[in-house]
């Protein structure tokens, strides 16, 4: 049996201490793009500092015969593109690795980390089933890490899209002190569970409530209210990340032409405790951005409510509202959050040095 004070020694000898606290660096949009294409590739280095996340995708959406060129173009995205990754650029630098059963893991690992393991801040894991998928990923990497000389651990996060996954939750998010967060997978766990749609992430026409008949008559038209399929995955991985001081995201929206509804989506994710999405296009990135980041009027109101509390005990009524200890809780939720995404964007830092509160 580890002990608890095991958990936070390295994994192999050389390898960097583990960290004892995950930072909370804004990842509002976690950008996809394939590294093995050449007209992806090439808008990366301007893509640097308009988004929180980029990601170079080697899983599913990029072509078995196509998997070494990604990987490769991953390589050289890494060593070739100034301020992406590492602790102090503008926007982390992720990648989603192959599956843990698929036969390009194990070269994705011992090829990424020697090359450009300075420069990688997370690594994605598909597909994550159980506590011992991520004690593979663990060990693997401090030895890789201690064999190429880095100085501080790589992080992980895993993607929920299995069933098993989600029984899992919580004993995948306490697996190793590297991971990060936890992503939604509607698409593969959407096939796993056998659920009967065919979308990536979104909802569902079928999925809803109908009123009920007026005066017992069952043939009269009533309106019916679409409900959301993701409503109880989303919470399940919000209290699994919050119990264990890791990130919860919403994945991805497969609709690209369908803005209204990804804005929607992802509202619903930042309301539940989400921190971020996945974008699969550059305009989901504005989406995720505009979202992700609390408004203008939330932050003022919060400033009030925790202006007004003083010490944060007691109650006081402002606006004909009763705030208390919880409330003013929540207010220090969103101004916390506020304060670090204004230290890097200006745009945002302007909109919310605009607020004036009285104290
Ligand atoms: C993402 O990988 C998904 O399966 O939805
Ligand atoms: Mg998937």
């Amino acid at each position: 049996m580890r002990t608890p004070k095991d958990f936070f020694r390295p994994l192999a000898v050389g390898a960097p201490a583990p960290l004892t606290e995950i930072p909370a660096r804004p990842s509002r949009a976690i950008h996809f793009f394939d590294p093995g294409n050449p007209k992806m590739a090439a808008k990366v280095p301007d893509m640097v500092g308009s988004t929180d996340v980029l990601l170079g995708n080697l899983e599913d959406a990029v072509k078995a015969e196509n998997k070494e060129a990604a990987r490769a173009g991953l390589v050289k995205i890494g060593q070739e593109t100034t301020n992406l990754g590492g602790q102090s650029g503008p926007t982390q630098f992720w990648t989603r690795i192959n599956a843990l059963d698929s036969p390009w893991v194990l070269d994705d690992l011992t090829t990424i980390v020697p090359a450009i393991g300075d420069k990688l801040d997370v690594i994605m894991v598909p597909k994550v089933q159980e506590p011992a998928d991520i004690h593979y990923v663990d060990r693997i990497l401090a030895q890789l890490e201690a064999k190429a000389g880095l100085d501080r651990p790589i992080l992980v996060h895993a993607i929920l899209e299995t069933a098993r996954g989600m029984v899992n939750i919580e004993e995948i998010c306490g697996a190793s002190p590297r991971m990060q967060g936890l992503s939604l997978g509607p698409a593969d766990l959407a096939a796993d569970r056998r659920m009967k749609t065919t979308r990536v992430g979104g909802g569902h026409p079928g999925y809803l409530v109908r009123q009920d008949p007026p005066d017992g008559d069952v043939r009269a038209d009533r309106p019916t209210y679409q409900q959301d399929l993701w409503h109880y995955t989303i919470s399940r991985m919000v209290d699994a990340c919050a119990m264990h001081g890791i990130y919860p995201y919403y994945g991805p929206f497969g609709d690209i032409a369908d803005v209204v509804a990804c804005e929607d989506q992802f509202r619903n994710a930042y309301l539940l405790g989400c921190v971020g999405a996945w974008s699969l296009h550059p305009r989901q990135i504005a989406i995720a951005n505009k979202v992700f980041s609390p408004s203008v009027e939330d932050v003022e109101h919060a400033r009030r409510v925790i202006a007004a509390m003083g010490d944060g005990t007691g109650a006081v009524m402002l606006d004909g509202k009763m705030e208390d200890d919880a409330s003013v809780k929540q207010c220090q939720v969103m101004v916390r959050l506020a304060d670090e995404l204004a230290a890097i964007d200006p745009e945002l830092k302007k909109q919310y040095d605009t607020i004036q509160v009285d104290a």
